[in-house]
């Protein structure tokens, strides 16, 4: 695969990504919904590849939102159970290739505890690693995440004038991550549907046509080569 367009020196180091489309795609094919789910394992994976071989440190990619329990709950525990068998199934192809495994939601009393206990395996072994922090954002809202952060600042004493930006970044669920350089929606829709709300705030947007299971490094690299058209600015003017 050639690189054309980027520059390999100025990658963005966080890439955020929401994985959508599965369900138009199965429809597409005349295929239950549940199979573009399967389908997008592929893409997520080539993304982790593409990912790992432009040197993104800091890969978040949306999985399930505190709002996807709404859908039929056949789809919602088919999704539950395959997050499960995946885990299981690529943890140690992630660890060779030196990929940080992280989650970020809620860990409420809907998931099995077999599956946290997945993630939190998942989790332990591959620890150290640094080449790539994959974090899979599961039962996660970016209200819910704020929200939380709110409650710990309360418990914590802290007093009001005493908080700060820093303070409410400090509490949110993963205070070492960079904010994303880099969001990316598939599918045509062009809204955050809830997904780190408060670390977006400078990111910047590439919306792409393509559903998720047809995803690939190619896309996630053509998303690098606009980004580094774009001049960020973070409310300031060149000088
Ligand atoms: C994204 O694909 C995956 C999840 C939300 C789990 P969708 O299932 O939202 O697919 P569409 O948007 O209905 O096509
Ligand atoms: C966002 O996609 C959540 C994930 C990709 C996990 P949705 O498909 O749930 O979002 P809406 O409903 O189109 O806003
Ligand atoms: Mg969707």
């Amino acid at each position: 695969m050639s690189l054309p367009d980027i520059d390999l020196s100025a990658v963005p180091a966080h890439v955020a990504c929401v994985m959508d489309g599965n369900g138009r795609w199965a429809e597409r094919r005349g295929l239950p919904r549940t199979a573009g789910h399967e389908a997008g394992l592929d893409a997520l994976f080539d993304a982790v590849d593409g990912a790992l071989e432009i040197g993104v440190q800091w890969l978040t990619v949306y999985a399930f939102s505190t709002e996807n329990w709404s859908r039929p709950r056949s789809e919602v525990r088919f999704l539950l159970e395959f997050n499960r068998s995946i885990l299981g199934a690529r943890r140690d192809e992630m660890h060779r290739r030196g990929v940080r495994l992280r989650f970020v939601g809620g860990r409420d009393r809907r998931l099995a505890r077999g599956l946290l206990k997945e993630m939190d395996t998942a989790a332990e072994l591959t620890a150290a690693n640094r080449r790539l922090t994959l974090t899979v954002a599961f039962n996660y809202g970016g209200r819910a995440e704020i929200t939380e952060a709110v409650r710990r600042i309360v418990a914590a004493g802290i007093q009001p004038g005493e908080i700060t930006e820093d303070t409410v970044g400090s509490h949110l669920f993963t205070p070492d991550m960079p904010d994303p350089d880099l969001f990316i929606r598939t599918s045509g829709e062009y809204r955050l549907s809830n997904f780190l709300l408060w670390q977006v705030a400078y990111s910047e947007m590439v919306f792409l046509d393509v559903l998720w299971p047809d995803f690939s490094r190619r896309h996630l690299f053509e998303a690098v080569a606009e980004y580094q058209r774009r001049e960020r600015r973070f409310g300031g003017v060149d000088q």
